[in-house]
């Protein structure tokens, strides 16, 4: 007879984060860039037309896909050896709490089993947040729906946690492998960890956090046509993921002094992305998603910050680390290099060099595509 002891209270602080092989392919740890390093973000529209195929204009070369056409899209990057991808979904139908992140319709809860299917292989990581799905355009609750003014919107901390963790679980309950909140409110690893383990999903599912986003003007051609300017040529910019924040809460008023006012833009995410010139915040940040329980750490965007990946990896050692090259990188090489400024292939490939060499073990990159036909060259 089996000797009676008291229920073990497992808390899954390990298995998460190498449940598949992909997952402990990036514990490994070396300076060359292979394959498995890449994680290519694919946008998955609401289109009524599943099959539809829509390229994005401030992103040559990128589409968004109805939820069928992305298992066609996919097909032959994976067979050259393409290891995880990163979802976004993009809709049009928005509210305040932004319900269409995680109901039926949605068009990644959607796309999740027919890429599982498809690629049982593929490493599946979805971005969590709310921009993309609120009316607001912002990655929280807010306290007061309908202040008399914009200026008085404050964020409902528990609120925003809450909603996040309901959308991450949403998703692995759909059948992804990488949950990846990207709205940098404040406890929402520690929320999205109880509410993985409440489901039984913890063992299975691994959190990637956003951990270091600042608040960056790189970001433009994923959000919004808004950076367009006099001297742009490009009129017909259109956004990636239709998720610029459309209001300026009460933390982003009109800054005093002339020189605070240079440092910022009404109606960005100032007040819960990181500041560009802080490292300390940065290493704070790390560490408190690696405390509520993150599997992979992140820092975003990836030049201008090598630094601050840098410290992460140090601090960090035994974190699987991403780097995240965002819309405004990949824009920025690609019409660098149609203008003849910098070999394209040149290019990027330094880029990746430099992330390994900083300490990137994952490379989330517009450019994973090309990347995978020239490691093959
Ligand atoms: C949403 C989100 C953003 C990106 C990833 N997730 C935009 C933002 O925070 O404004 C940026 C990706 C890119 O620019 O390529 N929270
Ligand atoms: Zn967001």
């Amino acid at each position: 007879m089996a000797a009676e002891v008291p229920e073990p209270r497992v808390e899954f602080p390990l298995q998460g984060g190498y449940h598949n092989p992909t997952l402990r392919a990036w514990h490994a740890t070396s300076a060359q860039l292979a394959k498995e390093h890449l994680m290519y973000p694919v946008f998955v529209s609401d289109h009524e037309n599943s099959d539809h195929v829509e390229a994005i204009g401030s992103l040559p070369e990128q589409n968004r896909y109805g939820y069928n056409a992305v298992v066609k899209a996919l097909e032959p990057l994976v067979q050259k050896g393409l290891a995880s991808v990163l979802l976004f979904g993009v809709v049009d139908r928005k509210d305040v709490r932004g319900a269409t992140a995680d109901d039926s319709d949605n068009p990644v809860v959607k796309v999740l089993p027919l890429l599982k299917a498809a690629f049982p292989q593929l490493t599946v990581a979805c971005d969590v947040c709310l921009c993309p799905y609120t009316d607001h355009g912002h990655c929280g609750i807010f306290m007061d729906t309908q202040p008399e003014n914009e200026s008085q919107q404050r964020f409902d901390p528990v609120a925003s946690a809450k909603r996040i963790a309901e959308i991450a679980v949403a998703y692995a309950e759909a059948g992804c492998d990488i949950v990846a909140p990207s709205d940098m409110m404040d406890g929402r690893i520690q929320a999205i960890d109880a509410g993985l383990k409440a489901k039984g999903l913890r063992n299975r599912v691994a959190i990637m956090s956003y951990s270091a986003k600042f608040c960056s003007c790189f970001y433009g051609p994923f959000r919004s046509r808004k950076h367009s300017r006099a001297w742009s040529t490009h009129e017909t910019y259109s956004d990636a993921a239709k998720s610029a924040p459309k209001t300026a809460p009460a933390d982003q008023a009109e800054p005093a002094t002339k020189v605070a006012r240079r440092l910022v833009t009404p109606k960005g995410r100032h007040n819960y992305q990181l500041p560009p010139g802080s490292s300390g915040l940065a290493a704070r940040a790390n560490e408190i998603s690696v405390r509520e329980g993150a599997d992979m750490l992140m820092v975003k965007p990836g030049i201008a910050y090598l630094d601050v990946l840098r410290d992460t990896k140090r601090l960090h050692p035994y974190h699987p680390l991403a780097v995240y090259q965002v819309s405004g990188e990949y824009a920025m090489l690609w019409h660098g290099a149609a203008q003849g400024a910098v070999d394209l292939r040149e290019g990027v490939l330094e880029s990746m060099t430099a992330f390994r060499r900083a300490g990137a073990d994952i490379i989330i990159t517009y450019y994973a595509p090309r990347l995978l036909q020239w490691l093959d060259e």
